[in-house]
C-alpha cells in the first residue's frame, strides 16, 4: 500500500511512521510536512527507504492532488496542535487545521482515496472534575480554545464531506499522548527536561486539572486497527484509561528523578484551562477488538525520561526558544 503521511515529522505522526514500516514490510510511506516549529526531519532518522519526507504544506493545492493521487490511503496527522499557542495567535490553526484539511478532503474527493483523520477529545470541551463522566461519541461538540475549536470544524467537515460527497473517511478522537519525539513545549517533556536541567517543574494554576493519558505506541496501533477495520463514516475514540491530574504526573516525575516531591513551582494558569478529559473508548475495545499494550503509566513515563535522557541532541535545539516563549506570559 502507498501511504501518504501529513505532518509525518511531529510527534505522533513520526511515530506512526516508525511503527508503519517496523509492522507493514510491503508498505511505502509519503510524508507531506511542512517542517514548522514542531516538526523535525530527524525524527524520521532511522526509517529507511520505504519512506519519503516531501518538505510542504496541506494548504498547497497542486502538490496536495499530485501526492494523493499517487496514494492508496491519507493518514492525516498534520496540524498545530498547542492549546498556549493558539491564544498567542489562532491564525496558523485556522490555516492549517482548517484550510489543510480542506485541501486534503478535495483531493481524496477528486482521487477517490482514504482517508483517516486523526482528531482530538478535546472538541468536547471538558468535564466535571469531580465524577465518572467521560466522553462519548455521542457527547456534543463544545470546545473551548482556538486549537480545539479549529480541530472541532476539521472534524465536521469531514464528517460533510462522508455524507454529501462519499468519501471514504474514518474520524478518531484520542486523549493527550506521551512518548519520544514529543516537542519540549508540551506538559511531559517540558518538565523532563527542566528536571534534566535542574530546573523545578511548573503547573499552571492549582494542578488539579485532569488528563486521560496514553501512549503514542497504543494510539497509533489503534489507529491502524480503525483503518483495518472501522467502519467508513464511523467516529472512534481511542484511550486507554489514563486519567491522572497534571500534580500526580509531576510527583511521579519528581520521585523519578530521585527529587522531593515539593520541589515544583506553581505559575500563572492557561485562560479557559480544560478542566478534566476521560476516555470511554468502548466501541474501539468491543467492535473493532483493539486493547492498549502500555498500561503502567508510572513505567511508561520511566521509559519516556529515559528516552530524553538519551536523544538529548534532539530536544536540546528547541528548549531554549521554547522556555522563552513561555516567560512572555509568565507560564
Ligand atoms: P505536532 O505539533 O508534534 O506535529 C504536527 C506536525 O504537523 C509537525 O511536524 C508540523 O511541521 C506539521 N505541520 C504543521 N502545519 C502543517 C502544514 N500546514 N502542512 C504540513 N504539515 C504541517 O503534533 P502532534 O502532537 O504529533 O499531533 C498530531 C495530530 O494528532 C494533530 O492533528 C493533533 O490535533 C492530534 N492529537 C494530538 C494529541 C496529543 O496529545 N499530542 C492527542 C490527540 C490528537
Ligand atoms: O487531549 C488531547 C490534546 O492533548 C491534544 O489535542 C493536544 O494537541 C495536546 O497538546 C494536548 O493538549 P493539552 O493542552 O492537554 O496538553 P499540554 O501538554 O499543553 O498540557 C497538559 C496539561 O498540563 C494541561 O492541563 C496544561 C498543563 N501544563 C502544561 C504545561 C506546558 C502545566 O501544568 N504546565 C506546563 O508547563
Amino acid at each position: 500500500m502507498r501511504i501518504l503521511v501529513t505532518g509525518g515529522a511531529g510527534f505522533i505522526g513520526a511515530n506512526f511512521v516508525h511503527q508503519t514500516v517496523r509492522e507493514r514490510p510491503s508498505d511505502e510511506v509519503t510524508v507531506l510536512d511542512a517542517l514548522t516549529y514542531a516538526g523535525d526531519r530527524t525524527s524520521l532518522d532511522g526509517a529507511g527507504d520505504r519512506v519519503r519526507l516531501v518538505e510542504g504544506s496541506i494548504t498547497d493545492v497542486p502538490l496536495v492532488d499530485r501526492l494523493v493521487a499517487e496514494s492508496d490511503l491519507v493518514v492525516h496527522f498534520a496540524a498545530e496542535s498547542h492549546n498556549d499557542n493558539s491564544l498567542a495567535d489562532p491564525t496558523p490553526f485556522v490555516q492549517t487545521n482548517l484550510v489543510g484539511t480542506f485541501t486534503l478532503l478535495e483531493a481524496v474527493r477528486r482521487h477517490d482515496v482514504r482517508f483517516h483523520h486523526i482528531s482530538t477529545d478535546e472538541v468536547y470541551g471538558d468535564l466535571p472534575l469531580e465524577g465518572a463522566e467521560r466522553f462519548t461519541p455521542s457527547t456534543p461538540y463544545n470546545p473551548s480554545s482556538p486549537y480545539s475549536s479549529t480541530k472541532a470544524g476539521s472534524d465536521l467537515l469531514v464528517r460533510a464531506w462522508v455524507r454529501s460527497f462519499g468519501v471514504r473517511a474514518t474520524i478518531s478522537n484520542c486523549s493527550n499522548n506521551y512518548g519520544p519525539y514529543q516537542h519540549v513545549e508540551k506538559f511531559i517533556p517540558r518538565q523532563v527536561t527542566n528536571l534534566i536541567d535542574g530546573v523545578r517543574p511548573r503547573l499552571y494554576g492549582a494542578g488539579l486539572n485532569v488528563r486521560d493519558w496514553i501512549h503514542v505506541e497504543d494510539h497509533n496501533s489503534a489507529v491502524w486497527r480503525i483503518i483495518e477495520r472501522g467502519r467508513v463514516g464511523e467516529t472512534y475514540l481511542i484511550g486507554a484509561d489514563g486519567e491522572a491530574s497534571n500534580l500526580e504526573v509531576v510527583r511521579t516525575l519528581l520521585e523519578i528523578f530521585g527529587r522531593d516531591r515539593d520541589d515544583f513551582d506553581h505559575v500563572a494558569d492557561r485562560p479557559g484551562h480544560d478542566l478534566r478529559y476521560a476516555i470511554d473508548a468502548s466501541r474501539l475495545r468491543t467492535e473493532l477488538g483493539w486493547t492498549p499494550r502500555f498500561t503502567d503509566f508510572r513505567e511508561g513515563l520511566r521509559a519516556t525520561v529515559a528516552w530524553y535522557r538519551d536523544h538529548e541532541s534532539w530536544w536540546r535545539p528547541a528548549k531554549a526558544a521554547t522556555e522563552a516563549r513561555y516567560a512572555r506570559t509568565s507560564q
